[in-house]
This record gives structure tokens, C-alpha cells and sequence, in this order.
């Protein structure tokens, strides 16, 4: 029942912010347009218009057809795949379609019954793997470049199911859309520190350095390029709402020469944060979040602008934003201290489900916009940023969730209505 009003807003925003981007009613490439947000949400609505023709039938989805890229008489056989596909999972229809939000447009029970959701599956002894975070291992274990989206779409379900099978959770994934809060991230409804947000930012740290800069994660080196950015504005840990009691069990290590098990090792403490308006304003405001849509015409392009210089995807042909959104989203976050900063241990940061949900929509909207092209669009080897070298990766390489979920084949990962999914955001 819950789903009803959502479902209608959903099917609002489909017809009419999606035939409006159709008939181009406002001016959408204004300035003003792109910063209040107001372009993403028409690429969404028009995204979700062709998602929502494929769910009524109305347009054919892909996988039906026996043209497209399947049959490009390159030895893929993919009619032979998704028949397999449509007999392991069961059908996603209008009917089954789960509606993800933005935590802010969620209601205040909504809010809390996720919060409670999050601590009840921190006591599963069973899912939360020895490192006391849901996927911190695997993480490291499977981090790559060429499933990187896919990886982490599976894994922000995984979690939701959890929420619902072991902690009785009704609702779906929130995500966090940083452009709300670039300018004032304290007065977040996901920040603020009410019973009804994700706590509150880090207790502000006294005699800090007015600056810093960013040490890459392993194995990248050092980038000289990087300008540095201002101080953020906690540093310590949680101050208060929910999480704030929040302990963690292995904390940042913020250095560059660290092995594996120097960054696994237990190392309790709270949760900190460090949020940074620099960092959300540079890299997290609406204008970058749509140009990164806009300006990406295949997934080199997208996954280059998505993960900036840090990505280093070696992009001659264009322009990235050093952490791209993805990055940025973190560090605004996580700042110099936090966990959601910290390259493998950010699974420990609560709101990090958030941030991948966000991820996760920007991905399936650019998707959406041309899905016969886009839909099983890969790049990128086995190994982040390439180093050491690897093959590419393919459809076939498996999505490792540990004690999560079962192992599945990315290319079952690839549309949020196929393989296990069945979901939507609004
Ligand atoms: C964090 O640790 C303290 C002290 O051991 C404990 O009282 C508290 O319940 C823990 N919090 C959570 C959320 O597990
Ligand atoms: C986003 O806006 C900022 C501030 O106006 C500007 O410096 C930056 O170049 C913009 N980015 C894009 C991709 O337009
Ligand atoms: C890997 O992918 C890149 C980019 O799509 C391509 O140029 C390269 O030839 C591929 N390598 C192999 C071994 O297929």
C-alpha cells in the first residue's frame, strides 16, 4: 500500500516531465535549468518514459528483439543468454516495480523504519562478514574497473534484500542526491542530525590545516596536479542522531604504502565524518552530475567523467573533473578523515548505500536514454585503473557479493527491470 502515492509520482513524472523533454517545453540547456536540477530530473523523466514503454509494453525491449546488439555476427549469442535470464529470475512487471527515492521525499516513519532496518542487520552475525561491514572484503576483493556500475548496483540491492529478509524492512533503497546540499550540507534533511536523517556531520576538529590534498587510493600514485581543497567543516566523529553510536571497525588509513591487511586490520573507533561544501560544489552540483550524462556518448566517456582523474582513464579526447561525482561524493562525505573517504572501508559508513544508489541512477538514467546502445555497455579490465594490467573485462565475469547474495554473471546486472531487478527511481 505504501507504494501507491510513489507509483503515481513515479507515473507523473514519467508522462509529463517526460513528454515535456519531448516537446522541449522549457528552456533546458539554461544555466539556471542545469543548477536548480531541473535538467537531471527531465533526463530522468525522459529515461523513465522509455524504461516505463518497454515495462507496458508499449516499446519492445531489447532483449526481444532478435536485431541489436546481440546480433552483431561477432559470436555473441545473447537470445541464447537471456532466455536463461528470463528463466532464473521471475518477471519484472508494473505490478512488482519497487520505488526508490530520495531520502529526503521519503516520509519521517519511512526514514526511521530504514534507520532501524541498518541496526537491526548490523547484529546479523551471519551477513556481516568479519570485518563488521556488509561487503567491505568482497569489495577489495572484486574492485574493478570494467564492473565497477555493476558490482555496485548488485551490491546496494544485496543490501536492500537484506534489509527485507532478515530485518523485515518494507521500503526500498533511499539515495542521496547531492545537488540538494552542495551549498549547505549541515542543513541536509540526510545530514542534519534529526532522529529522522543518517546523524549528523563530524564533530568540527580544533587547529586544522586550512588545506589539503588527497592521497589516491592504492594503486595509484600520487597525482602532482592535484590543487589541494580547504579544510571541511567535522573531522571527528558523529556528533549526533542516528549513528552516532555507530562503531567501526577498521578505521581509514589514510596511507598511501599500506598493504591489504595494514587496511583490514581491526582497528575500532566511531564514525567519522568530514563534510566539505568545497568538494560538494566543485564536484557533486547538479551541473556536473547532468554534464556527466550529457556529455557521455558511450561507457568510456561515462565511466571517465563519473570517476574523474582518479579513475585515470587516460582520457586525451576530453575533459574529466579530478574525482568525477563519484569520487567527489565520497570525499564531500568523508572529508580527510571519514570512512566514506576511505577506499575499501567506506561499506562501514551507513550513508555509503545512499551515495551508490545515487551512482547507480545517474547510470541507469544515462542507460535509459539510448538503452539499446547503452545497455550492456562495458569498459574497463579487471583491475582498477588497469594496474597491474588485465584483460577486459565481459558480461560474463561474476559479481561476488560474499555471504550477501549468490554469485551472479554481470551481464544479469546490466538493466534495473531485468535479471533480479525490478525497480525504479523517482
Ligand atoms: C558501540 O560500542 C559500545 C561500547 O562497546 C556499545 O555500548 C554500543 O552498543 C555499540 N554500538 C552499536 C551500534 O553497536
Ligand atoms: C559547474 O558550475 C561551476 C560553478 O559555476 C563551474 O565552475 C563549472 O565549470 C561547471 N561545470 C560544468 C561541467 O559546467
Ligand atoms: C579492450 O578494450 C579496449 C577498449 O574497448 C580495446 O581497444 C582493446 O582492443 C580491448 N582489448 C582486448 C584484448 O580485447
Amino acid at each position: 500500500m505504501q507504494y501507491i502515492p510513489a507509483y503515481l509520482f513515479a507515473i507523473w513524472n514519467i508522462l509529463v516531465i517526460g513528454s515535456l523533454g519531448v516537446t522541449e517545453a522549457w528552456d533546458s540547456r539554461s544555466q539556471d535549468f542545469i543548477d536548480r536540477g531541473l535538467r537531471l530530473l527531465q533526463l530522468e523523466g525522459e529515461a523513465s518514459y522509455n524504461l516505463y514503454g518497454v515495462l507496458s509494453g508499449r516499446l519492445k525491449n531489447r532483449q526481444d528483439d532478435s536485431a541489436g546488439m546481440c546480433n552483431r555476427g561477432d559470436g555473441h549469442h545473447c537470445g541464447d543468454h537471456d532466455d536463461a535470464r528470463k528463466e532464473k529470475y521471475p518477471p519484472c512487471t508494473l505490478e512488482n516495480l519497487i520505488i526508490r527515492k530520495e531520502w529526503r521525499f521519503m516520509a519521517k516513519a519511512e526514514r526511521r523504519k530504514y534507520i532501524d532496518a541498518v541496526y537491526c542487520l548490523r547484529s546479523k552475525p551471519s551477513l556481516v562478514s568479519e570485518e563488521e561491514a556488509p561487503g567491505s572484503k568482497s569489495l577489495y576483493d572484486s574492485f574493478s574497473a570494467a564492473n565497477f556500475l555493476a558490482w555496485h548496483r548488485y551490491f546496494v540491492w544485496a543490501y536492500d534484500k537484506a534489509l527485507r529478509e532478515e530485518c523485515g524492512y518494507e521500503g526500498a533503497s533511499p539515495y542521496w542526491e547531492w545537488g540538494y546540499d552542495v551549498y549547505d550540507p549541515h542543513g541536509s534533511a540526510v545530514f542534519d542530525g534529526s532522529p529522522y536523517s543518517m546523524g549528523s556531520d563530524g564533530a568540527p576538529l580544533p587547529n586544522r590545516d586550512p588545506t589539503y590534498t588527497s592521497p589516491p587510493p592504492p594503486p595509484l600514485p600520487a597525482d602532482p596536479n592535484d590543487p589541494g581543497f580547504p579544510a571541511g567543516l567535522g573531522g571527528g566523529c558523529v556528533m549526533y542522531g542516528p549513528f552516532s553510536d555507530w562503531n567501526i571497525s577498521f578505521s581509514p588509513v589514510n596511507d598511501q604504502g599500506a598493504t591489504l591487511d595494514e587496511r583490514l586490520r581491526y582497528s575500532p573507533g566511531c564514525l567519522k565524518r568530514d563534510m566539505n561544501p568545497y568538494i560538494g560544489q566543485h564536484y557533486n552540483a547538479f551541473n556536473w552530475s547532468t554534464w556527466t550524462i550529457e556529455e557521455s556518448k558511450d561507457m568510456f566517456g561515462f565511466l571517465s567523467r563519473l570517476s574523474g582523474a582518479q579513475g585515470n582513464f587516460g582520457t586525451p579526447d576530453f575533459e574529466t573533473n579530478l574525482f568525477g561525482v563519484h569520487g567527489g561524493g565520497h570525499i564531500f562525505l568523508g572529508g580527510m578523515t571519514g570512512s566514506h573517504s576511505d577506499f575499501f572501508a567506506s561499506p562501514q559508513e551507513p550513508a555509503f548505500f545512499l551515495h551508490h544508489g545515487q551512482i547507480d541512477r545517474l547510470w541507469n538514467i544515462w542507460q535509459w536514454l539510448d538503452i539499446e546502445e547503452r545497455r550492456d555497455d562495458l569498459y574497463g579490465t579487471l583491475t582498477f585503473a588497469n594496474i597491474p594490467p588485465t584483460r577486459n573485462g565481459t558480461l560474463d565475469d561474476i559479481l561476488d557479493m560474499g555471504p550477501l547474495a549468490p554469485a551472479i554473471p554481470t551481464r544479469d546486472a546490466m538493466s534495473i527491470i531485468d535479471g533480479p531487478f525490478c525497480y525504479l527511481y523517482v
